[in-house]
């Protein structure tokens, strides 16, 4: 199988730096691909309108949820939410296994924080999300990088290392429309990887930021759905930051109670309650109506054919284009030069 190794990044973001030298010179025309924000158009329209109502209709709950509560967020929110999800995934979901954060960036940092320990190593995909690296060192955590490759992971190498080392405690991936390679791990290395981390002890954190921004039907489920719930190793952590808008900062956990719990012991949950309890409220009316499913369909139809166009237009530059089938990410061989240059 071949490594993703050496190959330029192009995502709505950015990782080619010639293309920010261009937007320094003025050529107002380079896009800027340095974040992965979304584009200010996404987060207008009706999108502030449903959310005004949706915020009116939580705020009758408002004795409830101005005050200190259930460290796995509210009741009323993960039940919403769970409907939601269920829909989405085609799968069910029980509220218990949720756990309401603040974004993915939180839920990872939490997983880790409440799982794992100084000098334990955290494995990541080589490349990743250029943030990710921080859940871990922030823990005093040993980091190592396995292979990514077409299909995901190099699991004959993360076998290799847990065996040399006996110290891997987590491995963090994001299993689908990854960052940044676009990559969706196989059906067959997802049955892998959760067989290696119960044969050698570790748990797996899966981003799955990007897990409903399909621009095909996908029947790609969450990486929770391969676990055992009689021996749980994985920590499924969705976000609302690519459905809705990254400043609403709500996410969530899914995983069995056994690795859930742990997580509400952490210092600024067990001290204050969940993080999220007024503000998820404000979107429970949105799911509830069927109006964020709405807007899930748009934005997935709206992003397919901007990342259709771009590949499109890479095409012409005869750039070679690994096209992802969902979220933010296009993988692109070439020299970083030649793609700033073109007429995008
Ligand atoms: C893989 C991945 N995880 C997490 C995040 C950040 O998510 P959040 O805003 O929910 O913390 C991003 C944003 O680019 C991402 O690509």
């Amino acid at each position: 199988m071949r490594a993703l190794r050496g190959l330029h990044l192009l995502r709505s973001g950015g990782g080619v730096p010639e293309l920010r030298g261009a937007a320094r010179r003025g050529m107002a025309q380079v896009p800027d691909f340095a974040r992965g924000w979304p584009h200010p158009s996404l987060l207008g329209g009706q999108l502030p309108k449903m959310l005004a109502e949706s915020f009116q209709q939580g705020l009758p709950y408002a004795e409830e949820t101005l005050n200190y509560g259930s460290p796995y967020g509210h009741p009323k929110f993960l039940e919403s939410l769970a409907g939601f999800l269920s829909q989405q995934y085609g799968a069910p979901v029980a509220p218990e296994t949720l756990l309401a954060t603040s974004g993915a960036s939180m839920g990872a940092d939490l997983c880790i924080r409440a799982h794992a320990k100084a000098g334990d190593i955290c494995v990541f995909e080589e490349p990743t999300y250029y943030h990710a690296h921080s859940f871990a060192r922030d823990q005093g955590m040993e980091l190592k990088g396995v292979l990514m490759q077409e299909d995901g992971l190099d699991l004959k190498e993360l076998e290799e290392l847990c065996v040399s080392t006996g110290r891997v405690r987590v491995v963090y991936t994001i299993p689908i429309h990854q960052n940044p390679t676009g990559v969706t791990t196989s059906e067959a290395k997802r049955q892998g990887l959760v067989a290696l981390a119960r044969r050698h002890g570790f748990l797996v954190v899966a981003d799955e930021a990007y897990q409903m921004l399909n621009f095909e039907p996908s029947q790609v489920k969450p990486l929770f759905y391969h676990d055992d719930p009689a021996e749980p190793r994985v920590l499924s952590i969705g976000t609302f930051s690519k459905l809705i808008g990254p400043g609403l900062k709500v996410g969530w956990v899914q995983a069995h109670r056994q690795l859930l719990q742990p997580l509400t012991k952490v210092g600024y949950f067990a001290s204050g309650g969940n993080t999220v309890t007024f503000s998820s409220m404000a979107l429970k009316h949105f799911m509830d109506s069927g109006q964020l499913s709405q807007h899930l369909a748009f934005l997935c139809s709206e992003l397919g054919a901007r990342c259709r166009l771009l590949c499109t237009r890479l095409r012409e530059l005869r750039v070679e284009v690994q096209e992802p089938k969902g979220g933010y990410f296009v993988w692109v061989k070439g020299d970083g030069t030649r793609i700033g240059r073109g007429p995008l």
